[in-house]
């Protein structure tokens, strides 16, 4: 289990290791690892293993034809995600359970918020109405507590009912794998987020939302694939994965500059596949925040590193961000941030706990 930080290679190793999408081909720099002589022998960068593209082996016209489909509504997702009529889809299930919760008339509020942070959507619609010009204040918001607080419970309410009721539902049975797999990922990897970042000295509650929304560039890319399947069209499970996996860093920065999310969310929203070692983190806030001032540039790369090593361990424990991914190796920027085999232990040990917790009602 703890093969992604103690450097020990699993035995697929060997394998031939092969990238597919975009996170690896535009935004990650992920590659097959190779031990630099300077590097101490446990101690190796990344890699990322696929056994197999299924894009690339794509044989079926209509997959292809799917493909290129999608490709074109990415090519223009700019725009399709800054049109009034634009909504980010949820999963039924986080619907219902909404509802329930808003049966009790004297639900608290501290149980609506914990309710909306299982789900990225829903948080990510929270924050973006917070801190919007009707609602928004001097301070930008950038928690869901804050965020409830700001909008006040009869708001809350409102929002959430109207969600629950007219919000888009992800109902198409073909999507249905990859939309539950996207969902324990991103709820798995703020839980592992924030604890990585109780370890390192970070802000756990920052690092937590981060987690929860690093990934939700698939969400609209999951839309984008609804959109064009045909009726009848049987599609491999697999392929639709791998093609909300190749477009999910462009669709979540075409999101984050149209919704107002915290900047550390989406500095993980567009750099978590392109940070192997502490260099390479501080190198994308260098990238993307330039103006950043020197505490809130630490800021940023702990809770950038926090959720790049909760992405990487949740594939240890059944929760890889592409259904058949392997993270063999992390041990660099463990290394680099200090992280002690001992208090990964302790973090991993109680990790499945706490994920099987949030994704429970899914
Ligand atoms: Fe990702
Ligand atoms: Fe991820």
């Amino acid at each position: 289990m703890l093969n992604w930080l103690m450097g020990q290679k699993k035995p697929e190793a060997s394998a031939v290791a092969e990238s597919a999408g975009a996170a690896t081909e535009a935004e990650g720099s992920a590659e097959v690892a190779e031990a630099t002589p300077e590097a101490p022998q446990d101690v190796q960068p990344l890699s990322i293993r696929k056994t197999c593209n299924p894009i690339a082996e794509a044989s079926d016209p209509l997959e292809s034809q799917l493909s290129e489909l999608v490709q074109r509504r990415i090519d223009d997702c700019e725009k399709e995600i800054a049109s009034p009529g634009f909504d980010l889809p949820t999963l039924p299930a986080v619907a219902m359970r909404l509802m329930e919760v808003m049966q009790n008339v004297n639900c608290p509020i501290t149980k609506i918020s914990e309710t909306v942070m299982t789900d990225p959507v829903m948080a990510a619609k929270f924050l973006r109405m917070a801190n919007s010009a009707l609602y928004g204040g001097k301070s930008r918001i950038e928690s869901v507590q804050t965020a409830v607080v700001r909008l006040g419970l009869g708001t809350v309410k409102n929002v959430v009912m109207s969600i629950a009721l007219n919000g888009t539902i992800l109902k198409d049975k073909r999507m249905e794998q990859t939309a539950k797999h996207l969902w324990e990922h991103s709820i798995g990897c703020a839980v592992a987020a924030r604890e990585v970042a109780r370890i390192i000295g970070g802000n756990p509650e920052s690092a937590f939302m981060a987690g929860l929304l690093h990934d939700i560039g698939k969400v609209p890319a999951l839309l984008f694939v609804q959109k064009s399947l045909k009726p009848n069209m049987k599609v491999r499970p697999e392929f639709i994965d791998a093609l909300v996996e190749q477009h999910h860093i462009r669709a979540g920065i075409a999101l984050q500059s149209q919704w107002q999310l915290p900047v550390d969310a989406r500095l993980a929203m567009a750099a978590h596949h392109a940070v192997n070692s502490k260099s390479d983190a501080e190198a994308q806030v260098s990238l993307r925040i330039p103006q950043a001032e020197a505490e809130e540039r630490k800021n940023l790369r702990d809770v950038l590193i926090s959720v790049v090593l909760a992405d990487r361990a949740l594939a240890s424990l059944g929760y890889a961000e592409e259904p058949g991914e392997v993270y063999i190796v992390d041990g660099q920027l463990a290394a680099d941030v200090d992280l002690s085999p001992l208090s990964a232990m302790e973090y991993l040990q109680g990790l499945p706990d706490q994920v099987g917790k949030g994704t429970s009602m899914l």
